[in-house]
């Protein structure tokens, strides 16, 4: 096992040094092949389609202030495209990648290049394919170190180390997806949850399949955690030792140190862990989190924590993971969650709201004549169930075509109903269309994201592209315009690019719209996006001559 130590600690440390080096910004060029590899996992061997040939892809690694140009040639038999989550791509939608949103996707045989800034982030983001299912098995970390001569806001860790947690498929994410569609229900899940690609040795042949990282005692190690699986928000723990949480989503957070996480798809955590216990072998543990009574996935990924010099047959314990229905840790566990908020790292948080939404989240059942039952599960914010267009969103919007989607998404549901209360069946009509909102410049924007009993209550992590946001207040039952605004902390609440809205509850987000462009927001619970549950955003240009939209790059795919 330790000779499946990763390359990873050295790619980083090697970074580390040379990054320090170098001359202040620099341009980091990276090529992704995306490409059919066969991949072995749970004594199960098949072809998924990867960056590189590895599973997880590359890490890619900048300092903030770098340009950041990535070759994306895609040689798989199906099209694609790459987004940069957390990225803020200033002026920049054209390499954000969500497809048919700023980009169409770059079909088999082409190539596109990502070209963009790292501006005003440090930290821990990730990269996935943003087209149907094949983010499962493309997707890899970003690790952005801070500007030169800018030290970490905490002890300066001797080590580091990426941990990917995802989910695995004993067969074609995309067969699976399509099984789902036809069916009109949830596709099977996944049979395994993995951490840097590997199951771990509760599930069987282990011994190539587990992750383990090689640490010496006495040092200081920061793992760099990202929630990369689909559907699955999942808690993550290290046995023996407790870990200090020091950034989310590329923010730094006021330190504070826990047993165990609580990761939603799309968010990051870095941890620092002090390896000052008996050198031995602990495990790190990841399995979901799911407080209503829905099926999932509730298969614990392992891998190994091994200090230096100890056997491979000493057996590891497994960490005390909360329980998987318990939602009073994931609720203590996120009130934790604080801007640093210092001079150097300010939480600049919009104060006055020029304008308010408030989105519900339903999920229904419509009729569908081509599903085997008849009919399909559906999602909607406020009634709407959102559809694909064939043009991409920001090139429909840059060159003016004026059909390709509506403005008129409705800043409140069409009706106010008891939105938590009993169980609703009732069909609320939910609409279908491209709809979108349109943001003035610069305007500070707040939008209440209410959990509804739609058929069930249930978490839901949702992602706004191009920024990052406050998340100043969430709570449990219906939102209440009245009283609640009153406990909101404008001080310091977490900044992040991706908020987990309570079951049955709901979270209010702050920011200020000055990223011109168009910028998709998102259940990042791949089930639900591909069930209709997302909008986007048009934010307009403003009045000076660096608030507009770059021009188009010349190799942008075409549609
Ligand atoms: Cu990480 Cu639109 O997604």
């Amino acid at each position: 096992m330790v000779k499946s130590i990763r390359r990873d600690v050295f790619v980083a440390f090697l970074c580390l040094v040379v990054c320090l080096s170098a001359a202040e910004a620099a341009i980091k060029t990276y090529q992704f092949d995306i490409q059919e590899s066969n991949v072995s996992r749970l004594c199960h061997a098949k072809p998924i389609v990867t960056v590189n040939g590895m599973f997880p892809g590359p890490t890619i690694y900048a300092r903030e202030g770098d340009r950041v140009r990535i070759n994306v040639t895609n040689h798989a038999q199906y099209n694609i495209s790459i987004h940069w989550h957390g990225l803020k791509q200033y002026r920049n939608g054209w390499a954000d990648g969500p497809a048919y949103i700023t980009q169409c996707p770059i079909k088999t045989g082409n190539s596109y290049v990502y070209d963009f800034n790292v501006t005003g982030q440090r930290g821990t983001l990730w990269w996935h394919a943003h087209i149907l299912w094949l983010r499962a098995t493309v997707y890899g970390a970003i690790v952005i170190m801070p500007q030169q001569g800018t030290p970490f806001p905490f002890p300066q860790p001797d080590r580091e180390e990426v941990i990917v947690l995802g989910e695995w498929w004993n067969a074609d994410v995309e067969a699976v997806e399509n099984q789902g569609n036809q069916l009109g229900l949830p596709p099977n899940m996944s049979d395994a949850h993995t951490i840097n690609g590997k199951p771990g040795p509760l599930f069987p042949c282990s011994e190539k399949h587990t992750f383990a990282m090689e640490v010496e005692q006495g040092k200081l190690y920061m793992l760099r955690i990202i929630n990369a699986a689909l559907n699955d928000e999942l808690f993550f723990g290290l046995s023996g030792h407790s870990m200090t949480v020091v950034e989310i989503d590329a923010v730094y957070t006021k330190p504070f140190s826990t047993n165990a996480i609580l990761i939603a798809p799309g968010q990051t955590t870095t941890v620092l862990v002090r390896t000052n216990q008996i050198p031995g072998r602990y495990f790190m543990a990841a399995r979901p989190f799911m407080d209503v009574p829905i099926p999932v996935d509730n298969k614990t990924a392992t891998a190994i924590f091994q200090y230096k010099g100890i056997p491979d047959t000493i057996l590891p314990t497994l960490p005390l993971l909360p329980a998987p229905n318990d939602t009073n840790f994931a609720m203590s566990y996120n009130a934790k969650l604080r801007s640093l908020n210092t001079p150097n790292f300010p939480a600049n948080v919009p104060l006055n709201v020029d304008r308010h939404m408030f989105f519900t989240i339903g999920l229904g059942v419509n009729p569908c004549p081509t599903c085997l039952n008849g009919t399909k599960l559906v999602a909607s914010l406020n009634n709407i169930s959102f559809v694909m267009p064939e043009t991409a969103l920001l090139q429909a919007h840059y060159f003016d075509m004026n059909d390709v989607y509506t403005l008129d998404f409705p800043d409140k549901p069409p009706t106010p109903f008891n939105y938590t209360g009993a169980p609703l069946t009732a069909n609320l009509r939910t609409v279908r269309g491209t709809r979108l909102s349109k943001i003035a410049f610069n305007s500070s924007v707040e939008l209440v994201i209410q959990d509804t009993n739609l058929l069930s209550v249930e978490s839901h992590p949702f992602h706004l592209h191009g920024y990052n946001f406050f998340v100043v207040g969430t709570g449990v039952g219906n939102f209440d315009p009245a009283k609640d605004p009153a406990n909101y902390n404008l001080v310091d609440p977490p900044e992040r690019n991706t908020v987990g809205v309570p079951t049955g509850g709901w979270a209010a987000i702050r920011f200020r719209a000055d990223n011109p462009g168009v910028w998709f927001f998102h259940c990042h619970l791949e089930l639900h996006t591909g069930w209709g549950l997302k909008t986007a955003f048009v934010v307009e240009d403003g009045p000076g001559s660096d608030h507009n939209i770059l021009p188009p790059p010349a190799d942008l795919p075409p549609c």
